[in-house]
């Protein structure tokens, strides 16, 4: 078993004007995994997520990070390996060109003029927005200003990744680099916790979904397991992905037979298709 990156334990979470956001979460994340946080709107996603780097502190119970407590005294040391890029990419660029974005990070960790180079051409490389380094970020397109956003947490090479509704807003292509993003950072080892509400996008590259309802945590599973599970959805206001629902369709009204469970990936459905056909995948 990996090491332990995420330890939440009873987790209660009340704002300032008495909304209960979180209540009795407990969850662990092992180092290396990538998690899907999925729930509907306001069921306290982006809380738990800002509650994971000390952004926002626990009302009761705790949160270990690599063994750490996130405390006040920890902040620091949490802030460097729990990175979060925000849902709104505008809230992690102000400086006045990309390339000072991207260093601010480094920079502010005391790392020496080389390695802080360094970092900024890896980082802005990975997300494919080298040849825009000098340009200020409010003249990025949406697409590139989340590519940034994500750049900017990168260079400071964080051990925990979370990402707020990373593909949000964005049109296809934009999606598909994000995907390619994530699986890069994953296939380096780091552990990604992401949130979103849709079920379309994601699974392909999570080892493990939550399902968040009302606060509280409802699911934990595999996310083939939790994603073709149209009773547990549909009871926390989820629906199945397309795909799903496509084979779901086919089983229910036309005694498909689907042995082996619902494929949910365009992936997994092709194997699915090519399995039913008599043929093998090339
Ligand atoms: N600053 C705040 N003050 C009071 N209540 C808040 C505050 N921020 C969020 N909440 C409430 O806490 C609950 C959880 O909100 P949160 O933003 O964590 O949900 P979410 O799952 O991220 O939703 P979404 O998918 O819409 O982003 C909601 O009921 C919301 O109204
Ligand atoms: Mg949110």
């Amino acid at each position: 078993m990996s090491e332990l990156a995420v330890d939440v334990s009873n987790l209660n979470y009340k704002y300032p004007d008495g909304t209960w956001a979180l209540r009795n979460v407990s969850l662990k994340v092992y180092a290396g995994e990538s998690v899907l946080l999925l729930g509907i709107s306001g069921v306290g996603k982006s809380t738990l997520l800002m509650n994971l780097n000390g952004l926002l502190t626990p009302t009761e119970g705790t949160i270990h990070i690599f063994g750490k407590k996130v405390i006040e005294k920890n902040l620091r040391e949490i802030r460097r390996r729990v990175g979060f890029v925000f849902q709104n990419p505008e809230n992690q660029l102000f400086c006045p060109t990309l390339w000072d974005d991207v260093a601010f990070g480094p920079i502010n960790m005391g790392l020496s003029q080389e390695e802080v180079e360094e970092r900024v051409d890896w980082a802005l490389k990975l997300v494919g927005l080298k040849a825009y380094a000098e340009k200020p970020p409010h003249h990025l397109s949406f697409g590139e200003k989340r590519r940034a956003a994500i750049a900017t947490i990168l260079s400071m090479e964080p051990d925990i990744l979370l990402l707020d509704e990373p593909t949000a807003n964005l049109d296809p292509k934009g999606v598909e680099n994000i995907i390619s993003i994530l699986r890069d950072i994953s296939s380096k080892g780091k552990t990604i916790i992401i949130a979103t509400h849709d079920v379309n996008i994601l699974p392909q590259i999570t080892d493990r979904t939550v399902i968040m309802y009302n606060g509280k945590i409802k699911a934990v599973g595999r996310t083939a397991e939790i994603l073709s599970d149209i009773a547990t959805l549909e009871k926390y206001g989820l629906k199945l992905p397309l795909v799903g629902q496509l084979f779901h369709n086919l089983e229910s009204n036309h005694k498909l037979p689907l042995y082996g469970g619902l494929p949910i990936t365009i992936g997994s459905a092709e194997e699915k298709i090519l399995e039913l056909l008599g043929r093998n995948k090339k």
